[in-house]
């Protein structure tokens, strides 16, 4: 499934790309229920939603065992909860130069990443089209989070507050040594395992053909993470739901009420 170089990898580079053990039909049809779920509105660049969803082509993925087991290896963890789950379309913009956003989506100190269990989320990437360089690939800093966590760690105010989830654009980030952007390329159907606490953002597809994904995040079972207000109502209402849709084997990883 993954092995230790993963690991390693995750915790240094906060990412690696690996092949799913899901089947080219079940990624075409969660790529069609992107299609229906996020058309294409006024030529906007994205289409996006989080935490609202039914369709059964997304929710036999977010159950699919291999998540919940990655998710227990990356964060060495017994057990894991489901935390959040976003589908994003990125499409063509025709003339458009090459540029992407940079910022980190969650704060952790280097205490929080090196314990055990982690204390941080690990987040999948999905990728229900091929991402080449000219599909809008997500561009990363390798490693970017370890300053950044060491540097949360001085922070004594948060010592309450985080692990959390919280945007933070690079411009309002420390100044520090970061490694230059890269783009993170992938097939369709393999998955990128990545921490958003490194500095990575959207890029311009500058190419033809729709970029798609899906993100689905986990933590620890004892490790709650912070979130902002309106994210943290939305969530309760869509773990209520998944309770409710859940094939009754798989249940068990969403928080109970
Ligand atoms: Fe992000």
């Amino acid at each position: 499934m993954i092995d230790e170089q993963d690991i390693q990898r995750f915790l240094e580079d906060g990412a690696f790309t690996v092949d799913t053990p899901i089947s080219t039909d079940r990624i075409t049809a969660a790529a069609e229920a992107l299609d229906r779920l996020l058309p294409q509105k006024d030529g906007r660049p994205r289409s996006g939603a989080t935490c609202n969803y039914d369709d059964p082509a997304l929710i036999d993925l977010i159950q699919d065992p291999f998540f919940e087991q990655v998710a227990r290896h990356v964060l060495d963890s017994p057990a894991v909860y489901f935390f959040q789950t976003a589908i994003i379309t990125a499409f063509p913009q025709p003339g458009v130069e090459f540029s992407f956003d940079q910022h980190v989506d969650t704060q952790y100190t280097l205490s929080d990443l090196d314990g055990s269990p982690r204390r941080l989320t690990c987040s999948f990437f999905l990728w229900l089209s091929d991402v080449a360089a000219d599909q809008a690939p997500m561009m990363y800093r390798p490693g970017s989070h370890r300053p950044l966590a060491a540097h949360w760690e001085t922070q004594t105010d948060l010592v309450d507050e985080i692990p959390r989830i919280i945007g933070i654009k690079l411009a309002d980030l420390p100044d520090l040594n970061y490694a230059e952007p890269q783009p993170l390329l992938a097939k369709a159907g393999q998955v990128s395992v990545l921490t958003t606490g490194m500095v990575h953002g959207a890029s311009v597809n500058t190419g033809d053909t729709p970029r798609k994904a899906m993100v689905i995040t986990f933590h620890d079972v004892d490790v709650p993470v912070g979130l902002p207000e309106v994210q943290e109502v939305t969530k309760r209402k869509y773990d209520a739901m998944l309770r409710n849709i859940l094939s009754p084997e798989r249940r068990h990883i969403v928080r109970p009420s």
